[in-house]
């Protein structure tokens, strides 16, 4: 991409990528050397800067501790074997967070600011990405507001940041979830599709309650009637009942539109997968278990990537599914995907950037 955007570069002086084990990444924990800056002041984004990675200063008053004004994203780069590295759908994570922000009154970020910054930012810290299989850089941009100001109204100011932890597996095996009956997570009409921190605040106190009980995640039911399957806590969910993949649509406004979610669909279709974007009752599923019509569930998501689910709870009864033959299609689609990511395989679909 052209670009003339002045970005100014501090470099840290001292690295800490030589005290980093990255044989024991925690997801999350460790944070690579720079990030990206810009502030939304006037009425433009201004001050694009790369400069070490250190905390904030924040005044009490900040708008985004007492209101909320806060919307992030998350995506992966991968190293290939030649030791370049690929970005998976930057664009779309950029698209999404520009929906998210004109959900939350957040001020459009111009998509070269989001791009020449993260590329600069990826370039910089290239050294960070791993370079073994599972392992990647997880990709946090994020917008907050910055006013200095107590009431409820949008702010005037705000910050734009990127910083990147290299990882491995967020979830390392496969994981137990409970259909939720009574708290509920989006509604029509909320803010359920925007990557928004609240959204996740509000998920804690429920999943906890079934993190307690043994789920390592909730499947969030609609929150008029509790009766249909929208999503997990942290990823899309997914299902394939008599060969057919059924996952949660995405028009309500209530589900998060999971670029991982996306690229598994437009991956089935392509392998001439019967493909069903629709509400699944819990009824159903609860029937296809019985019937065992249930081939496959899963998550799908940036962090989890595809994330195996080995137990449902079903208003109060634990249902095991059976363990999959290898050609099962989460294991195939998930093998296609990494072949992309790490560049094992063609980009046929355009998704990769090679930075
Ligand atoms: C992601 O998948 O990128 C998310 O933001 C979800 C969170 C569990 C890390």
């Amino acid at each position: 991409m052209k670009t003339t955007l002045q970005i100014e570069v501090k470099k840290t002086d001292h690295s800490r990528i030589h005290e980093t084990d990255f044989d024991n990444l925690v997801f999350g924990k460790v944070i690579s050397d720079h990030m990206f800056v810009a502030d939304y002041v006037n009425g433009e984004w201004t001050d694009l800067r790369i400069e070490p990675y250190a905390p904030l200063s924040l005044n009490p008053a900040n708008a985004t501790l007492h209101y909320g004004q806060s919307i992030f994203e998350g995506m992966k780069a991968y190293k290939n074997d030649n030791g370049e590295i690929l970005l998976f759908r930057a664009d779309a994570n950029q698209k999404r967070l520009n929906e998210s922000a004109a959900r939350m009154c957040i001020p459009e970020l111009p998509e070269e600011i989001f791009m020449e910054g993260l590329l600069q930012l990826l370039d910089l810290d290239r050294n960070w990405i791993p370079n073994k299989p599972g392992y990647s850089l997880y990709i946090r941009p994020f917008i907050f507001a910055t006013d200095d100001y107590i009431g409820v109204k949008p702010s005037e100011k705000y910050k734009f940041m990127i910083f990147t932890c290299p990882v491995g597996h967020y979830y390392s095996k496969p994981v137990a979830v409970k259909v939720e009956q009574h708290y509920t997570r989006a509604v029509e009409g909320g803010t359920g599709a925007a990557k928004a921190a609240g959204n996740y605040a509000a998920s804690l106190y429920p999943a906890l309650l079934a993190q307690r009980q043994g789920y390592e995640q909730l499947l969030w039911t609609d929150g008029k009637t509790h009766q249909f399957i929208e999503e997990s806590g942290t990823m899309n969910v997914m299902f394939i009942i008599n060969n057919t993949l059924i996952t949660a649509p995405t028009h309500t406004g209530t589900i998060l539109k999971g670029i991982t979610r996306d690229s598994v669909l437009k991956i089935a279709r392509d392998w001439g997968m019967q493909v069903e974007e629709r509400f699944l009752s819990v009824e159903e599923l609860e029937k296809a278990i019985q019937q065992n019509t249930l081939q496959e569930a899963f998550g799908t998501g940036t962090a989890a990537t595809i994330a195996q689910i080995y137990k449902i709870n079903i208003y109060g009864t634990d249902y095991g599914l059976p363990s999959k033959p290898a050609d099962s299609f989460s294991y195939r689609v998930l093998e296609t995907l990494d072949n992309i990511k790490y560049g094992r395989e063609e980009d046929s679909r355009g998704w990769i950037i090679k930075v």
